[in-house]
């Protein structure tokens, strides 16, 4: 058998799980992340990504010369626009505006197109980043719209790979799986799988303050409206055919400050660049393990790279501009970007 792959699509999955060391150096429990972004594209999507467009050929839903639709907050489309590159397809990428900079890039990188939508507006507007991909997908002969949050192709690769990657690198020892809900695809499929091995899992899903999900999950109706945040990628102001509630155990809401801050303190003492919403996550599984009496294996999804946030949760003044950070605490940070004239000055002081 040949060492080689044929394409980069063959290195999609099969991502490391990794014990975090330092960053609970005091805890009872033992956490584990699955590090989703070390896919090709960047992100868990890349699953995702090759299962709904393979699904679609073997269906005949999308056939050759085909182009691919999408609304997305910028990672399904990495994924996407990997498959459309390496299979010959078109892509057409819809977005809310507040997404990064890089992430637009990246995927004009590969060759898609970029649609950027207004963020503040209901799913159903016309100019939503659904409805707009909606609108393309009927007049476009040949298109194919994904439709991420409610193709069962998604949650259903989740079912195929991650889960089954985690029961076996954990050895069957996980307590408890946690990660942010976007379409739900991950966690939903995720569970299933899991569960049908030991119905003792628990699944948690935390999520963003403004999103919907936990109203919906603890009181089957929104109680706050919807909200606005700055972790990308997950949370809902709608309910996804894929978000399956009835598997999940338990929801815990975060905020965007404590996302963000320990983002940072992850890469930082675990050496793992993540995004936000792998912060996320974490935070949300530290939540969940407050409440547990014994030690636990506690398996987090770190769903992207922290790459695409390096105009973000990277840059100290954007975090200054958007309340994250306090300008005081950058002045003497050892890792602020100094001259040699002033590095050597302060080498002097000391
Ligand atoms: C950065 C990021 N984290 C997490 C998720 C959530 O994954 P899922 O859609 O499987 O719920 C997404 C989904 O778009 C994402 O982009």
């Amino acid at each position: 058998m040949s060492k080689y792959y044929k394409n980069i699509l063959e290195t999609v999955g099969h991502t490391p799980m990794v014990q975090l060391k330092h960053i609970f150096p005091n805890s009872k429990h033992n956490y584990f992340a699955k590090v989703e972004y070390l896919n090709p594209g960047g992100s868990i999507k890349d699953r995702v990504a090759v299962a709904m467009i393979e699904d679609a050929e073997r269906r005949g839903d999308l056939k050759p010369g085909g182009t691919i639709i999408e609304a997305t907050s910028g990672n399904t489309g990495v994924g996407l626009a990997l498959v459309g590159a390496v299979k010959g397809y078109k892509c057409i990428f819809t977005m809310p505006e507040k997404m990064s900079e890089e992430k637009r890039a990246i995927l004009r990188a590969y060759g898609a197109r970029v649609v950027i939508t207004p963020s503040s507006v209901e799913p159903d507007h016309p100019m939503s980043h659904y409805s707009v991909a909606k609108k393309f997908a009927q007049e476009i002969p040949g298109a194919f719209l994904v439709n991420q949050f409610h193709n069962p192709d998604n949650p259903k690769r989740h079912y195929e790979t991650t889960g089954p990657e985690i029961w076996d690198q954990m050895e069957g020892k996980v307590d408890m799986l946690v990660g942010g809900a976007g379409t739900g695809g991950t966690l939903s499929g995720c569970a299933k799988f899991l569960k049908e091995k030991n119905p003792q899992v628990k699944v948690i899903c935390a999520d963003p303050i403004g999103s919907i999900l936990y109203d919906l999950y603890y009181h089957k109706k929104i109680v706050d409206p919807p909200g606005s945040y700055k972790v990308e990628g997950v949370g809902e102001d709608m309910l996804p055919d894929n978000v399956h509630l009835n598997m999940y155990d338990g929801f815990f809401k975060v905020s965007d400050q404590e996302a963000f801050d320990i983002t940072r303190e992850l890469v930082a003492k675990e050496g793992l660049l993540v995004g936000p919403s792998s912060g996320l996550a974490l935070v949300g599984a530290v939540k969940a393990a407050e409440k547990l009496e014994k030690p636990a294996n506690i398996v987090v999804i770190f769903p992207d790279s922290g790459r695409a946030y390096l105009s973000k949760a990277f840059n100290d003044k954007w975090m200054v501009e958007n309340g994250l950070l306090d300008a005081e605490d950058t002045k003497n940070a050892f890792n602020r970007v100094l001259t040699a004239e002033e590095a050597l000055a302060d080498l002097k002081k000391k």
